[in-house]
């Protein structure tokens, strides 16, 4: 099949997110089972264009009843080559992405352009095609950023596009966070080309705005998020982030699967980012990994205090008003009350990096780096004995993962793929992978680190077991990759 993947990030060009790594190990997950597949996204500033080849000429992208000029650029998906290569193109256009930032920059998070810059880029996504004298079988969009391209597709390509060339592809539209949907003033819909009749039926309008989002889950052939249990709670009100009432309409169209991890960069037998390598058979490396972690940190080296890791954007999402809310937050009874030394690594919010730094001047057995780094995230990994993921919401969650295939044992909240992915402990038969609990709290965050900590001083026998079975979870691709070609197939333009 011919599959292109259109995204707003893709590693190792673009990334705020797990999204990034998604987009990437499922295309070459897909390549690998002999697919055609392609990526393309915008050259943003990040994307080194030394290291990509232009395509000759240019594209006219018809925008807003005029047309704007875009220079494309390729390369080879890092991982891919030969027959199987993955090309990833990008498209350039210096008033919309020549900047620093993905959707912003600190002093300015949602670019106010946001909605004209990802309208232009769905419309480049058909004027590539034509370009490179290529139509898919399958048009494979991302996040709202990519939600349009399913909608240009359904009411302007396959009914009027010049020669209907794209009449036999089919479309998917993947959920990968429901918290950001794309709503802007739709001041910004002229943008489209589009006249008010597909304003209204295809499903843009939400309370007088313009909802990127919500106009892809209604005009995409099939839609579907990143694991079964985020795909059950969205059609719910509490998940559904006022969408699942569209979510429940699309009935079996809309479903769930897990997104894997790639095994080539996330495992702990061939990280070039830690100091020893290791595996189930000789876990030496871990221990010297978290010496190594111990020693970045500047925490004292010591084999026999637990260690509980955190690599997380700082975001409600990710449950630091719990653990970090100034007044509310239970990071600092945890860290007083209890022999274990916790470390984090993340940027965002800004009340909470501050609070963060605060915490970790006042604490001894807290150390912070707010930042992002792509090696020490590994280090944490392989070094961490435990890692906490308390979120409020998570489509499925990548970190939880790489901490099974680490043997870091995570401690986690009862949502999403985190519920899909860790089992919990049993402190009768020692069976389970993590420790989970169900309610968002402070407390409840407590509680759960206190129950592993005492695990880890009462119950060693148990957690080294944990460990072992930990690694041997498979949650490679292929799975995953097999599950997105039956949806492939299943869709009829
Ligand atoms: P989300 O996409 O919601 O942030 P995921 O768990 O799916 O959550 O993916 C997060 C990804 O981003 C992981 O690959 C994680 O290692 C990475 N990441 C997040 N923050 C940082 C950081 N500060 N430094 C390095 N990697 C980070
Ligand atoms: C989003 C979600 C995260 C998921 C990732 C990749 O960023 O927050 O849970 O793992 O996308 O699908």
């Amino acid at each position: 099949m011919k599959i292109l993947m259109a995204a707003s990030e893709a590693v190792p060009f673009a990334k705020t997110g797990g999204l990034a790594d998604a987009v990437s190990a499922l295309s070459l997950a897909l390549a690998r089972l002999g697919h055609d597949v392609r990526v393309v996204l915008p050259r943003y500033y990040c994307v080194d264009r030394d290291k990509l080849a232009r395509l000759e000429g240019e594209l006219g992208v018809p925008v807003g009843g005029g047309e704007e000029w875009s220079a494309v650029y390729t390369a080879d998906l890092p991982g891919s080559s030969g027959k199987q290569a993955v090309k990833a193109y990008f498209i350039e256009h210096e008033k919309f992405f020549g900047r620093d930032g993905i959707y912003g920059i600190p002093s300015e998070p949602d670019f106010l352009d946001n909605p004209r810059r990802f309208i232009f880029f769905c419309r480049a996504v058909f004027q590539l095609c034509r370009k490179i004298g290529w139509i898919p079988d399958i048009l494979h969009a991302h996040d709202w950023p990519a939600a349009l391209a399913p909608v240009f597709l359904k009411f302007w390509e396959r009914p009027l596009g010049q020669n209907a060339e794209f009449g036999k592809t089919g479309s998917v539209l993947t959920i990968h966070n429901l918290g950001y949907q794309g709503i802007y003033s739709k001041d910004n819909y002229y943008y489209t080309g589009m006249g008010w009749d597909v304003f209204y039926s295809a499903g843009f309008e939400d309370w007088d705005m313009m909802n990127f989002l919500k106009a892809g889950l209604y005009s995409a052939d099939k839609i579907n998020t990143v694991s079964p249990n985020y795909a059950r709670e969205t059609r719910m009100g509490a998940y559904g982030f006022r969408l699942d009432g569209a979510l429940r309409y699309r009935g079996d169209d809309y479903t769930g699967i897990l997104n894997g991890i790639d095994t080539g960069l996330w495992n702990p037998r061939k990280d070039k980012f830690i100091p020893r390598p290791y595996s189930a058979a000789d876990m030496s490396g871990k221990a010297k990994a978290k010496e190594a972690l111990q020693k970045e940190f500047g925490l004292p080296v010591d084999p026999s205090a637990p260690v509980i890791g955190m690599v997380t954007r700082l975001t409600e999402q990710k449950g630091v008003g719990e653990l970090f809310g100034p007044a509310y937050g239970s990071a600092f009874s945890i860290c007083r009350d209890m022999k274990l030394q916790l470390l984090l690594l993340g940027t965002g919010e800004a009340w909470c990096e501050n609070e963060i730094k605060g915490l970790s001047s006042r604490l001894g057995n807290f150390k912070a780096k707010i930042g992002y780094d792509e090696k020490l995230s590994h280090l944490i990994e392989a070094g961490s004995d435990f890692f906490l993921m308390p979120s409020r919401y998570e489509p499925c969650g990548l970190n939880q993962m790489y901490s099974l295939a680490y043997g870091t044992l995570p401690i986690v909240r009862n949502t999403g793929g985190l519920a899909d992915t860790v089992e919990n402990f049993d402190q009768e038969t020692g069976a389970g992978t993590g420790f989970v609990f169900d309610d968002l709290t402070p407390n409840a965050i407590y509680n759960t680190i206190g129950w592993a900590v005492w695990a880890w001083y009462n119950r060693r026998e148990h957690i080294e077991a944990m460990r072992l079975r930990a690694m041997e979870r498979d949650f490679s691709w292929e799975k995953s990759a097999r599950k997105y070609l039956e949806i492939y197939e299943s869709v009829k333009p």
